[in-house]
């Protein structure tokens, strides 16, 4: 009987180590302290046995009883500090705010380039490139500038020293993206109609409105019978999509050496519709693009023939759209990458 006693006592202690929750734990308590476990039905026959076994055993018995309901206290009580710590770590409090992902965005040069494209692209032109490093031939001289031309003066030039095998030949940085018109009229025979983006650069003092690196977009379309109502329906149409569908436009005359007749074009000012205010400098204008019908001289230069083929050209600053847009006072803003500044598009 004693033997019993001991067996049931290490089993409860082995099988105790297999417990880890509540509920197998109450199984346990039943297998070992229940009223059909061997323990409790030994502890119920003590009366059948003969007095001195009685006591051994009972006294054993009762000892093993109190280990096990003590172990079982002593369990219970761990299996329930565990789920309440993991409770508390694992806690989350869904009401509060997440955290902010940090977005990258384009830079807003990049977004008007592209949404001046997009208008053109619907209208049939064609996307092109140049490089930023050119010919002093393709940045002046194929745009009817000679050297000593005045019209130069206007191109503050950085220019670039180098050393081609055929001897130096002037190079420098675009002073703007018309180059690319001379380069698309080399390569292709019209219908032309392309539009260039593009990074230019100007030997020039920085200040709130001159920056040394800017943006431009060219366009040009040449063709048999353009005409200068092609140049202003094209730029109207533009001016309309990127500005509002009410803006009104302006042609007036003025001078590029590569256009003749050269145009400078501006659309009613949209905040104050033309009354006059800060931002069109009281003249209810604010002008947007140079343009002009492509100079016989260039076309010529470019292999094309002016008797047969004509065409229009126009250029525009990209950075000047959010600066109207947006209110920007300090066009160095654009290429300090101040991100307090390039969140804000
Ligand atoms: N390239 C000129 C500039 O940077 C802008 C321009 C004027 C481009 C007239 C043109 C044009 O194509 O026809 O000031």
């Amino acid at each position: 009987m004693l033997n019993q006693v001991e067996e049931a006592s290490s089993l409860a202690h082995a099988d105790l180590h297999k417990v880890t929750s509540l509920e197998e734990l109450e199984s346990w308590r039943v297998r070992y302290l229940g009223r059909k476990s061997k323990l409790i039905s030994i502890l119920r026959s003590l009366s059948n046995l003969p007095l001195e076994e009685r006591r051994a055993v009972g006294a054993r018995a009762n000892e093993v009883k109190s280990q096990i309901e003590a172990l079982f206290t002593e369990k219970k009580e761990e299996i329930e500090r565990c789920a309440s710590l993991t409770l508390q770590h694992d806690r989350i409090d869904i009401t509060l705010p997440g955290e902010p992902f940090q977005l990258g965005r384009l830079h807003p040069t990049t977004k008007s380039i592209k949404e001046i494209c997009d208008i053109f692209v619907s209208m049939g032109f064609q996307i092109v490139e140049g490089p930023e490093v050119e010919w002093e031939y393709y940045n002046f001289e194929a745009l009817n500038m000679p050297a000593e031309h005045p019209a130069r003066d206007s191109f503050a030039t950085l220019w670039v020293d180098c050393e081609t095998e055929t001897g130096a030949r002037p190079m420098l940085m675009r002073t703007h993206t018309s180059p690319v018109q001379i380069r698309v009229m080399e390569k292709s025979r019209p219908p032309i109609r392309v539009i260039a983006p593009g990074r230019v650069y100007r030997y020039e003092a920085t200040d709130a409105t001159h920056e040394w690196m800017f943006s431009q977009v060219e366009g040009l379309a040449v063709d048999t019978n353009i005409t200068m109502a092609d140049l202003k329906g094209t730029l109207f149409e533009f001016a309309r999509r990127l500005f509002g569908k009410d803006r009104k436009c302006r042609f007036r005359c003025d001078y590029f050496p590569f256009v003749e007749p050269g145009a400078e074009i501006a659309i009613d000012c949209f905040m104050c519709g033309g009354k006059g205010c800060r931002l069109c400098g009281n003249s209810g204008w604010i002008e947007i693009l140079g343009a002009g019908m492509v100079h016989p001289e260039v076309l010529r230069g470019c292999g094309i023939d002016p008797e047969v083929y004509s065409g229009f050209a126009f250029g525009m600053g990209v950075e000047r759209i959010p600066i109207l847009r947006y209110g920007i006072d300090d066009i160095r803003l654009f290429y300090g990458n101040d991100l307090r500044f390039l969140k804000q598009f």
